[in-house]
């Protein structure tokens, strides 16, 4: 997979990037991030990437042209499967979202700045907005992190044991269950009997129960999907 993020403030997206998984992914090939200075697109002297609103009103826009620049430059090395614009007016993205988007090739994240973008970027440029929740961040740049992590994990080899990301909460809509490592007993506060039972077939119903149970008690709109 390859994904491309353009942001007119690259540093606050290249962390996530450099560490861990990701960057595991990264350097077993299985996935390329390119993160781009939207800035390098623009033509005016001071490089800036966004302007005043027509009409007036309180904030800055982000241009149409350097965005136009760089989606034009990146279309013509590869075809895109979607051009997503992180803003909070989006599609709530959620785990089947995750799902669908890892089985795609090429990617581009358009990391949403200021008071937004000029409407035709929305229109002509992008194929879809998402939000990664119901709050306004002061940029897209977390959110198109937060989309890529969930992603970019789910492509086969990227996690070392293969079933953990099926087995993740929310995959069959189900809060994941408890788990538990050593010791056994800290201070009296035990682990379930059942978990060192040996008996897998025990273990997994109990899993499956108590998955239910905490689904049922902390988000029961999602047992009504599953
Ligand atoms: N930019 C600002 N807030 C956002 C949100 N909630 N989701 C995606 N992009 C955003």
């Amino acid at each position: 997979m390859h994904i491309d993020i353009i942001t007119c403030l690259p540093r606050l997206i290249e962390s996530p990037f450099s560490d861990s998984i990701l960057k595991r992914a990264q350097s077993k090939g299985l996935v390329k991030v390119n993160i781009i200075d939207l800035r390098q697109y623009t033509t005016s002297k001071h490089r800036t990437t966004d302007d005043y609103a027509f009409g007036g009103g309180a904030g800055m826009v982000m241009m149409i042209e350097p965005i136009d620049n760089c989606i034009r430059q990146l279309k013509a090395k590869r075809t895109y499967d979607e051009i997503i614009y992180t803003s909070p007016d989006g599609e709530r993205f959620d785990q089947s979202m995750a799902n669908a988007l890892s089985l795609k090739e090429n990617l581009i994240l358009l990391c949403g700045h200021y008071k937004g973008v000029d409407e035709r970027v929305r229109m002509h440029l992008i194929t879809r907005e998402i939000s990664i929740g119901d709050y306004v961040l002061s940029g897209g740049e977390l959110a198109a992190a937060v989309i890529a992590d969930a992603v970019i994990r789910l492509i086969p080899g990227v996690l070392s044991d293969e079933t953990s990301a099926l087995s993740d909460s929310f995959q069959d809509n189900l809060i994941a269950p408890p788990v538990y490592t050593r010791p056994a007993d800290y201070k009296g506060w035990e682990v379930p009997a059942v978990l060192l039972s040996g008996d897998q077939a025990k273990i997994e119903a109990w899993r499956h129960a108590e998955s239910l149970e905490r689904t049922e008690k902390r988000r029961p709109a999602l047992l009504r999907k599953h």
